[in-house]
Formats: structure tokens, sequence, C-alpha cells
């Protein structure tokens, strides 16, 4: 019974039609930022991925959205974590709000927490869910203190955009060094 009632939870977070690209290599960077049209997409449960990307923007200016789910997902913890867990080993993909048009913009970075060593998976709707042919694609990535796995691999997966290979992750909100952590980093997008 609390199987079905799990299941029923996870499936009433879902939208349907999800297709898995080619597995692709991910690129290296050299951006050039001048003159672009950049967007900032994070997704955040607890608040850390959302103080992340709200520094990037400080730093980086362009666009923010949050990517917020249609269903909130259950505050108690044990039941959070089912329902996650269930999405994520089977490819359930919640419905998002997806009001933004990624059409305008010529770079997306795109924020997500680690969730099972991947990304969270209102960020593989997301980025099912629109086209990114022809933009360029940044990870940032906040975790519990695991591994992130390959999740630029996996966006490069879920998308059909241009995802880059040197991905900023921290752990929780990162360090008291979080802005300059960032701005090295953005000077290494650039190479
Ligand atoms: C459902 C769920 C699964 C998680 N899985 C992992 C994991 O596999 N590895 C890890 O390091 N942290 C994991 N975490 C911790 C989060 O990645 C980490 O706390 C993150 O900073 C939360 O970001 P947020 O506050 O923006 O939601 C998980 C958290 C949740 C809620």
């Amino acid at each position: 019974m609390k199987k079905l009632l799990i299941c029923l939870f996870a499936l009433l977070l879902v939208s349907t039609g999800v297709v898995f690209a080619g597995s692709k290599s991910v690129q290296k960077s050299h951006i050039n930022f001048a003159k672009k049209n950049i967007l900032i997409a994070y997704y955040s449960l607890s608040g850390n991925t959302k103080y992340v990307a709200e520094h990037l923007q400080a730093q980086i200016g362009g666009d923010i959205f949050e990517i917020t789910t249609k269903n909130k997902y259950p505050t108690e913890q044990r039941l959070l974590k089912e329902v996650t867990k269930y999405q994520n080993e089977n490819d359930i993909f919640p419905e998002i709000n997806n009001t933004v048009d990624v059409s305008k913009y010529d770079i997306i970075f795109v924020g997500t927490p680690v969730w099972y060593s991947t990304m969270a998976m209102p960020v593989k709707t997301f980025l099912s869910v629109n086209n990114f042919k022809g933009k360029t694609i940044i990870p940032f990535i906040t975790h519990g203190g695991g591994g992130w796995g390959d999740i630029d691999i996996d966006m490069d997966d879920l998308s059909n955009g241009r995802v880059v290979q040197n991905v900023f992750a921290v752990q929780g909100k990162g360090t008291a060094n979080l802005d300059n952590d960032l701005k090295k980093w953005i000077k290494s997008l650039r190479k």
C-alpha cells in the first residue's frame, strides 16, 4: 500500500513525452560572453543552488529563472527521498512551470542540486522540454559532499545544446570565497 502511494505521488508530479538523445562528449568552453544574451536557470529545493545562482548573476549579469515544479515535493524528508528516488530510478520527469523563452538567449547557465549523483529531476524536465539547439549550456552544481557523477554528460544527453565541460561544483552554498571561486571559474570558461 505504501509503495503504491509513493508511486502515485511520484506520478502526480509527472509530465510525459520525454526522449533521451544519444550520448555525445561535452565540449571545451572558449566562451566569449561579450554581447551575448545570458540566462541563469536553476532549480533549488532548499536554497543552496538559488544562493549560488544569485551570486553568479551578480558577476556575469543576464536574466535569472527559477525552475519550479507544478506540484510541490513533500516536505517530510523520508517521503521526499522515496518520491525523488522513485522518479530518478524510473525516469519520471515532474511537470514544471516552463515560463521562460530560451530562444532569446545564447548562453544558458543551468544550476542544479545533485540528486542521486545526477541532476535534480525538474532540471531533467527543463532540459527535455526546451530547444537548446545552437545554445551553449554551462552547468553549475551544489551537492551534499558526495560526488556529482557525470552531470555535464547527463545534461548533454538530455539537451540538444552544446554543454561545456568545466562545471562549477560546490558543497552546500560553497565557502566564504564563493565570489572569488565564481570569478576564477568564469575566467576559465573564456579560455
Ligand atoms: C533527493 C535528494 C537527493 C540528494 N542526493 C545527493 C547525492 O547523491 N549526492 C550529494 O552529494 N548530495 C545529494 N543531495 C544533497 C543536495 O545535493 C545538496 O544539499 C544541495 O546543495 C541542495 O541544493 P538546494 O538547496 O539548491 O536544493 C541530495 C538531496 C536531495 C534532496
